[in-house]
């Protein structure tokens, strides 16, 4: 079916969606990063568009054009993403978070270009803790809005995927928990996606291998249901 024969089942309904990666500058001209191209927050920001909601994207540092219909806030940082999703979300219905966070950033910026020095030895870079915006979403949250989170896992040695992610669904203490299976490198600036959505009541959706668009879908039908 083709975006004509999309229900509007999210019409009336007001959505904040984060997507890219932040970036946090050591100096003029450097930054700590990720590898977040952005593309599966567009296809929920474009997807929800479709379906009727008014959409606000808040993109750290993601050179894609706007989504039709979908209004664009540019952030860089972890603290200007924080600012922008609690001001965007006081009034929304669902709040998605599927922006990649840095979870710590330089603990001062050089006002000037850092220089290799004479000794050509490299310093260590002091680091300090972002806010995590998800935890602060969670306990400042109005009555009734869905608060949806992220996360990249990969198993290890003390747990599998699922494991770790119930583990930060709890954690976190959003509603759902979308959950990509990152281990050997799957998901960052691909096309196809799946996603595994973990509910805080304890019920579990599997999407299938798509395209983000799909698993997109699949999120907003998660969604959907559970505003209803
Ligand atoms: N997140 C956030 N603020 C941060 C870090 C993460 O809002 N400072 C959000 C992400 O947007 C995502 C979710 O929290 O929706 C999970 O991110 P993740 O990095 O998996 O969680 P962390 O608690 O940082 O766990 P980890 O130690 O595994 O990185
Ligand atoms: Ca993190």
């Amino acid at each position: 079916a083709g975006p004509a024969a999309l229900a509007p089942d999210l019409a009336g309904r007001r959505v904040v969606v984060s997507a890219g990666g932040t970036r946090e500058p050591l100096d003029p001209v450097r930054y700590l990063g990720n590898r977040s191209s952005g593309k599966q927050g567009w296809a929920l920001a474009r997807v929800a568009a479709a379906r009727g909601a008014e959409v606000v994207l808040v993109a750290a540092n993601v050179e894609l054009p706007a989504p039709f219909g979908v209004r664009v806030v540019g952030v860089g940082t972890a603290e200007e993403l924080r600012t922008a999703v609690l001001a965007e979300s006081a009034d929304a219905d669902v709040v998605v978070m599927a922006a990649a966070v840095a979870d710590f950033r330089p603990a001062s910026v050089a006002a000037a270009k850092l220089k290799k020095g004479s000794a050509g030895e490299p310093d260590a870079v002091p680091l300090v803790r972002n806010p995590d915006v998800l935890a602060e979403l969670v306990t400042k949250r109005p009555t009734g809005q869905l608060v949806v989170g992220f996360a990249a896992e990969t198993g290890d040695d003390d747990a599998d995927v699922l494991t770790h992610a119930r583990a930060k669904l709890a954690r976190k203490g959003c509603d759902l928990l979308v959950v990509n299976d990152v281990s050997g490198g799957r998901v960052f600036g691909r096309a196809e996606n799946a996603a595994v959505v973990l509910a805080a009541d304890g019920a579990v959706t599997e999407l299938p291998e798509g395209s983000k668009d799909a698993v997109a879908a699949g999120i907003w039908d998660v969604v959907a249901a559970r505003l209803a």
